[in-house]
């Protein structure tokens, strides 16, 4: 009852939420560093213009609780920190980046907007289970590549709860489905965004 609009999300997105995770299988225990850098590079090209778009769609009242949960700049981290360890030179902002017309979920109103927020918020939990999985499969060190599956660390649950209240306080009933067709828009858009490179080798150029 309490929060009607983040059961509908979880529900409507469960479907959505399993292919993407399957697509992506994170969890396997034969993920590769290259691998697993093509795919944080990939999660970068989206989630940077994403968070711009986003951003932009807040009123000045949410500027602050938005800007606090980008997670762009630890993308950024990790991709530059993994090619550091490999000695060799990283630039997030030249790679491809979604194009907001074209890639991008259409968001329309704020409960569109906190739709969409829905899922990369979200994300932070399977974190929880990604980031040891991947530190240790490629034996990183602390804090190394993998900031970005590690989201908010100890303030994880703090921060979905926090999200899930200003979510419900803020879109009104008659937008749940505005936010509910923006979070499936989301994940879709997101899984042919990364998946569409996933099936070709990286194209870094290192191939050997
Ligand atoms: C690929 C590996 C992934 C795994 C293993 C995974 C696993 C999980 C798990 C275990 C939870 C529940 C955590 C809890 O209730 O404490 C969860 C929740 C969630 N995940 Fe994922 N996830 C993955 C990827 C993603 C991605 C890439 C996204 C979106 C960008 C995503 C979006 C969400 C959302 C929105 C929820 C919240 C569901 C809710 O309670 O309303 N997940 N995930």
């Amino acid at each position: 009852m309490q929060h009607t609009l983040l059961s509908r999300l979880k529900n409507d997105t469960a479907v959505c939420h399993t292919r993407l995770e399957n697509a992506l299988d994170l969890m396997r225990d034969d993920l590769q560093r290259d691998e697993y850098i093509a795919l944080l590079q990939r999660f970068y090209g989206y989630v940077a213009p994403w968070e711009d778009a986003i951003g932009a769609c807040m009123p000045a009242s949410l500027r602050a609780f938005f800007d606090e949960r980008r997670k762009a700049p630890l993308l950024a981290a990790d991709i530059a920190d993994l090619a550091a360890l490999s000695g060799e030179r990283a630039a997030p902002d030249a790679l491809p980046h979604a194009d907001a017309l074209a890639d991008l979920p259409r968001i329309s109103d704020i409960g569109g907007a906190f739709g969409s927020m829905y899922v990369m918020e979200g994300s932070t939990l399977g974190g929880r289970f990604i980031a040891p999985h991947v530190a240790r499969l490629l034996d990183l060190p602390p804090v190394i590549g993998n900031t970005y599956f590690d989201g908010y660390g100890a303030r994880t649950g703090s921060m979905w709860n926090a999200f899930r209240e200003t979510a419900a306080a803020t879109v009104p009933e008659a937008q749940y489905d505005s936010a509910v067709s923006a979070a499936i828009d989301t994940f879709e858009t997101l899984q042919a965004w990364l998946c569409s490179s996933l099936e070709t080798p990286a194209t870094s150029g290192a191939a050997a």
